[in-house]
């Protein structure tokens, strides 16, 4: 479990809201209604536009370029909105806001002896995702972008000669990490990086040289 000091709730005007950028390149939003305080990813999730720049009435966020919604207490789609917001746990602890998230990262073998510093700024990286049995993570020719930690269920994976697929055996959740974020923030601490990189090649080299499951 991380917790990141994000402001003090003077800075947040009653009903309004501001975005801060956390070390690590993330971009955290956080509003007040009345007596609470949220925090959501700063980013819209339709397209590069910060939502501090939208509008918000204490109780709805609308994104200003193409007006998608969310309900504050929740970060849920409403209206036009095709996804929900990433939202933070909040503490607030003698007038200052804290961002908390615990995280499957840490048990993960790809990040396990990294610096808690830099597991922190990843794990605040990481979007928890729900993919249904049967659901396809990967398929050949997708985009490689992004990387997926398994948080529960089951995935498989096929590698072959013209095959390369992943998918969810049961239902499952899994963090995904914005792969240039996260190279960002194993730049930032070379050590760590390089852990992570050696690690991962020899999960890749693992799982060429037998399918695996996991
Ligand atoms: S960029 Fe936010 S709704 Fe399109």
């Amino acid at each position: 479990m991380s917790k990141i000091r994000i402001c003090n709730t003077a800075e947040i005007p009653s009903n309004g809201m501001k975005d801060y950028d956390v070390e690590g390149g993330l971009k955290v939003l956080i509003a007040n209604a009345g007596d609470c305080y949220y925090a959501y990813q700063g980013i819209c999730p339709h397209q590069e536009v910060c939502l501090a720049e939208g509008y918000y009435d204490g109780a709805v966020l609308t994104c200003h370029q193409h007006l998608w919604q969310w309900d504050i207490t929740t970060g849920k789609a409403i209206g036009l909105a095709e996804a929900p917001l990433e939202k933070y746990e909040v503490k607030v602890e003698d007038g200052e806001i804290f961002v908390v998230q615990s995280s499957a990262l840490k048990a993960a073998q790809l990040f396990m002896d990294i610096s808690g510093d830099t597991l922190q700024q990843l794990d605040l990286l990481a979007r928890r995702e729900k993919y249904e049995t049967g659901s396809t993570l990967y398929n050949i020719g997708d985009p490689t972008d992004d990387l997926y930690i398994l948080e529960s269920g089951r995935v498989e994976f096929l590698i072959g000669r013209d095959v390369a697929k992943a998918t969810c055996l049961e239902d499952s959740v899994l963090l995904r990490l914005n792969g240039e974020e996260t190279l960002k923030v194993l730049e930032s601490d070379p050590a760590s990086g390089y852990l992570v990189m050696r690690k991962l090649s020899t999960l890749i080299t693992r799982h060429l040289g037998s399918q695996g499951e996991k």
